[in-house]
């Protein structure tokens, strides 16, 4: 008879925590993907480099927004794409060269290669 009360209470606090959880996740979704291009961009310049800390965390596709050293910004004119807007790689420790295919990230407002060894 107690513990009766307390079960829906439970229930009432997992149905809450779990439709946070859901709110939470689908309004975090849309803006951690970005534009196919530059991550086509992204992708042959990691391609291009022979080392550095920044490798392994851009592994993940789906959140290339969230890459290391990567900032995203909506596309100019109302575009739903995100754009990589911010490339600050400055002191990863990054060899290799630099792929021409950075020159695709066409919304690209900063870049930042400074303190990497020498090699590039
Ligand atoms: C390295 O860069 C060259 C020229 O930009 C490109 O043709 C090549 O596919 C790149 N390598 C990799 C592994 O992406
Ligand atoms: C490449 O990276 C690894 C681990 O980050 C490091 O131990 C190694 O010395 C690096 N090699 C060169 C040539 O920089
Ligand atoms: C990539 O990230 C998305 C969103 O966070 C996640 O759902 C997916 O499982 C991840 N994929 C891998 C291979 O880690
Ligand atoms: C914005 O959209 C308009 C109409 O679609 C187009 O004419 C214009 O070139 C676009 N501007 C940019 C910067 O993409
Ligand atoms: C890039 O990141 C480094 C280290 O996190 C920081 O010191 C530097 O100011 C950043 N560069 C720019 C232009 O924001």
């Amino acid at each position: 008879m107690v513990g009766l009360g307390f079960i829906p209470m439970n229930f009432f606090k997992l149905a809450f925590l779990a439709c946070f959880i859901f709110s939470c996740l689908s309004l975090g979704t849309p803006s951690q993907a970005c534009d196919p291009n530059d991550l086509l961009a992204l992708k042959e310049f990691a391609g291009n480099l022979t080392n550095g800390s920044i490798i392994a965390t851009w592994s993940n596709d789906s959140i290339c927004c969230e890459w290391e050293g990567i900032k995203c910004d909506h596309g100019g004119n109302g575009s739903s794409t995100t754009r990589v807007s911010i490339l600050n790689l400055s002191g990863k420790g990054l060899r290799g060269s630099i792929s021409r295919s950075l020159g695709s990230l066409d919304e690209l407002k900063l870049l930042d290669l400074s303190c990497n060894p020498s090699g590039w």
